[in-house]
């Protein structure tokens, strides 16, 4: 009897560094056909960052990856595509997207976070422009056991307004006041996944531990924020034009590197609606 030909279509990566970030060098008409999904998203949540080397995607496709992948989340202020860049006649968003040259996640302020965002490089920087990632659940779980006990049940305040001190230390009251409008929010320093594993939520709105003196509320944010983002957590992507990046949101941390504001640097974003709150 002849053999019965089966074709399937398998997930190709290989690791970037050992905690963190794979690249998937599946071809573009394997992402684009959905067959990957399951494994991708399995992928993500296990490697934090996946690199899709020089894919090419167009808007269209990008969008259409996207929603192979889980639920598609548009932008707030209308569209499919978020233009990220600092050059603030290419986007309205310039003054915003300052804070994103320090370590955050995406979403402090809501309830359910965005579960995953997808970056394509149309146009490099001249110099620098690097996006860092670092991975939090391999952070926590790295972590001594007696440090885990002692920061297990804490809560922190996150501010936006408190980030912005990171980039203008001498803010207007009026600047000020309209950042404080954006509102702030206690969340857990762990987050407990439904999955059963955990993540710190750390980044530039972590302002304070509820419940503890200034001095040791800034030795444990500023210490723990050391730790993630260290060597041993963290990967720096160096873009070339037709790259896509994904990050898992919900266990990660990731910035912006400085890079030279007038060369046009130039990313385009889609995301995935978050499905897990803060709070499981
Ligand atoms: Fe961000």
């Amino acid at each position: 009897m002849p053999a019965t030909a089966v074709t399937q279509t398998v997930l190709r990566s290989e690791e970037i560094r050992p905690a963190i970030g794979s690249r998937v060098l599946s071809s573009k008409q394997e992402l684009l056909s959905g067959a990957l999904a399951n494994d991708i998203r399995e992928l993500l949540q296990q490697r934090g960052v996946l690199v899709f080397p020089e894919v090419a995607l167009s808007d269209d496709e990008q969008i259409e990856f996207t929603k192979t992948l889980g639920k598609f989340q548009p932008e707030p202020r209308g569209g499919d595509i978020f233009k990220v860049t600092l050059d603030a006649s290419q986007g309205s968003s310039a003054e915003y997207l300052k804070g994103s040259l320090y370590w955050h996640l995406d979403g402090t302020m809501n309830d359910v976070p965005i579960l995953a965002s997808i970056l394509s490089s149309k146009k490099v920087a001249s110099w620098g422009g690097n996006t860092g990632f670092c991975n939090t659940y391999a952070a926590w779980e790295q972590l001594p056991e007696e440090q885990k006990r002692e920061i297990d049940d804490l809560r922190v305040m996150h501010s936006v307004w408190a980030s912005v001190f990171y980039y203008e230390p001498e803010p207007s009251l009026a600047k000020l006041k309209g950042m404080q409008a954006i509102g702030e929010r206690e969340l857990p320093l762990v987050w407990k996944h439904r999955s059963g594993r955990k993540s710190l939520i750390l980044g530039c709105t972590a302002h304070r531990v509820l419940g503890v003196e200034p001095a040791k509320s800034a030795e444990i944010i500023v210490g723990l924020r050391e730790w993630a983002t260290s060597e041993r957590f963290s990967y720096s992507h160096e873009w070339k034009v037709g790259d896509l990046v994904m990050w898992d949101n919900t266990g990660t941390m990731h910035r912006a590197e400085a890079y030279d504001l007038n060369s046009g640097r130039m990313l385009h974003r889609t995301k995935l609606a978050g499905e897990e709150s803060f709070f499981e």
